[in-house]
């Protein structure tokens, strides 16, 4: 249990009560968000300990900045010479999933969990088993063609430091890691698969997220439109607390294993009877 964290009966209550919700829905998608990572030993962005709050917004023109010279891009990706991106990176090399990743891919595992739609770029829902997974920031460790945006797995494409941009096999465009940058567009066809799966849904897990950045931001509010339901999870309040019919105070690690374990005693309830 996280430190510090006490599940108290009111907070279980409510946890059950999000329980009840997830399995009445039809459809289900999880948005996670940095919050979810911070267990892993990720610091999230804003907020108490955020990377931005201590080292300030990054410049909002970095997709336009390797657009101008992506070979120097390519240099500062492969050997960074920022404090905070070299810090970055050896976090993200070294963060493993916590019990929230895990309880998101068993929830999918037992059908209770059509999709998660992640703005985190550390690789942790894959490597915790989450299969209908979308990327919508992109994957640190996975590269990315501008043109046609066709996706490469780490180590699927040489890169020649004497040589970069590395250029597409398929369509030869050049090729950035998959991570999206500030000024960057989402790539379309990822952007299409979460708009559907948004769309499709009646019941959105909100995982560790500020609710602040577009267009992710954007999807609590369309499950609602569409007369869907929220459930939060975060232990601060948040721009969607108000929106959310259940908002769960706690770490993610703890409170996601508990709706699990709602979930799971209420089906072999129900199974029983
Ligand atoms: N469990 C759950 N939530 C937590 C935890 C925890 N242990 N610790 C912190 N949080 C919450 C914070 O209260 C905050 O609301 O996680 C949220 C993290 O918010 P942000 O740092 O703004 O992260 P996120 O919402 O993912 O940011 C969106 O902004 O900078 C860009 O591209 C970046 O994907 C990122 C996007």
């Amino acid at each position: 249990m996280a430190d510090g964290f006490t599940l108290t009966p009111e907070l279980d209550a409510q946890v059950a009560q999000a329980a009840a919700l997830l399995r009445q829905a039809r459809s289900r998608v999880a948005l996670t968000g940095a919050g979810l990572s911070v267990e892993s030993g990720i610091p999230p962005f804003r907020g108490p300990g955020g990377l931005w709050t201590k080292y300030g917004e990054p410049p909002m023109d970095g997709y336009q900045r390797f657009l101008r010279d992506p070979a120097k891009a390519w240099r500062e990706r492969l050997e960074p010479t920022e404090s905070w991106a070299r810090g970055l990176r050896e976090t993200l090399g070294a963060a493993r999933p916590n019990p929230g990743h895990e309880a998101l891919a068993e929830l999918e595992r037992q059908g209770l969990l059509e999709c998660v739609i992640t703005q985190n770029i550390d690789d942790l829902h894959r490597q915790a088993g989450s299969r209908a997974l979308l990327e919508i920031h992109g994957n640190h460790r996975w590269l990315r063609c501008i043109e046609c945006h066709r996706r490469f797995e780490p180590e699927a494409l040489a890169v020649d430091p004497e040589r970069l941009p590395p250029l597409c096999p398929a369509c030869g465009g050049w090729v950035k890691g998959d991570t999206v940058q500030f000024g960057e567009p989402i790539p379309p066809d990822v952007l299409r698969r979460c708009m559907d799966a948004v769309a499709a849904a009646d019941c959105m897990l909100l995982v560790g997220t500020s609710g602040t950045v577009y267009p992710a931001a954007e999807f609590p509010v369309e499950v609602l439109r569409g007369g869907g339901r929220l459930i939060e999870v975060n232990p601060y309040a948040s721009e969607l607390s108000e929106l959310a019919s259940v908002s769960l105070r706690g770490p993610a690690g703890a409170v996601l294993q508990r709706l699990l374990h709602h979930v799971s005693t209420s089906a072999e309830s129900g199974r029983a009877a």
